[in-house]
């Protein structure tokens, strides 16, 4: 069983190093386009084996994608990362011919894979991948959900003094300021969250969520790694094992939710065969509104994508 991860950059590598860590799949590679860089952050993952215990083999490969061959499930987390100032969509032009790329040589190597998308503009290089990669979209979704509730979760967990892993949410839509984290279908131990918090400081949650990633790069000049590489991990460890995980992920819509050809994040299930279910959860109008907000934002940059005609 092999598991491939382009791009060596920060995400990538803490990716990879999760999924061997963690003894995911029998073989993990990581590539790059930068010579000799997968090669070393490979060799020194692999190094670490006899101290972590693990015995995930980690190949790096400088853009051979002939050793990704037979991959069942790639990440691809190739692109720019933003700079403070920047937001998301401010790299779509760089990154989409990147995406678009790197799908191709994925595609070539190993056409059964199921392909995560982890680089930025999230719900819109998901888009770019499956435009690219002409599969059926239950094989190419995008990694943000499984990011956004964590921070959401990790907040709460330091409010509310509890462990993280009592705490459980759903949030919806775009890997942007739109998101929509849904206190309604948010429990800590199966006690709803809206009567352990008072309604303002969930709302102060709810506002550091949604610009969680731009708060790491403003402190570290770029953005963040450890977790968008642990929840494309996770990711991967559901479809692997076929664990059939419950996970907001960036999903092609048809017609769900009301909303036809959008990619955009919502609660699925996750397994061998990649998105397995949409589920349709019963909004109310205030968190419908607030969806369609984000469809709309989502729908500009690929209105952005489209009118750029990187991919036919
Ligand atoms: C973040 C980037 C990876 O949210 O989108 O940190």
């Amino acid at each position: 069983m092999k598991v491939t991860v382009v791009g060596a950059g920060n995400v990538g590598s803490t990716c990879a190093n999760v999924l061997a860590h963690n003894e995911v799949a029998n073989e993990i590679v990581l590539l790059d386009i930068k010579e000799g860089v997968a090669e070393g952050k490979a060799l020194d993952m692999w190094e670490t084996s006899p101290i972590n215990l693990y015995d995930s083999r980690i190949v790096g490969s400088t853009n051979d994608y002939a050793k990704t061959a037979n991959s069942e499930v790639v990440v691809i987390t190739s692109g720019l990362p933003r700079k403070p100032g920047m937001s998301r969509d401010d790299l779509i032009a760089t990154n989409a011919n990147i995406v678009k790329s790197v799908t191709e040589n994925v595609i070539k190597h190993s056409p059964n894979a199921k392909i995560v998308i982890v680089s930025n503009p999230l719900d819109v290089m998901t888009y770019c991948a499956y435009l690219t990669a002409k599969v059926d979209p239950s094989r190419v979704f995008g990694m943000a959900g499984v990011l956004d509730t964590a921070r959401y979760r990790s907040f709460l967990a330091l409010e509310l003094n509890v462990s993280p892993k009592d705490i459980q949410a759903v949030l919806m839509g775009g890997h942007g300021d739109t998101m929509v984290p849904l206190p309604r279908y948010t429990t800590v131990g199966g006690i709803p969250v809206t009567e352990l918090i008072s309604e303002d400081k969930l709302n102060e949650i709810i506002e550091r969520t949604k610009f969680g990633g731009g708060e790491i790069v403003k402190l570290l000049g770029t953005s963040a790694w450890y977790a968008p590489g642990a929840a494309a991990a996770q990711m991967v460890e559901a479809i692997v094992k076929d664990q059939k995980r419950v996970f907001p992920v960036c999903a092609w819509l048809q017609g769900e939710y009301n909303m036809k050809d959008i990619y955009l994040g919502v609660p699925v299930i996750l397994g061998k065969n990649g998105i397995e279910k949409i589920i349709e959860l019963d909004l109310n109008d205030a968190e419908k509104t607030l969806l369609e907000e984000s469809a709309v934002a989502v729908r500009g940059v690929m209105k952005v994508l489209d009118d750029m005609g990187v991919v036919a």
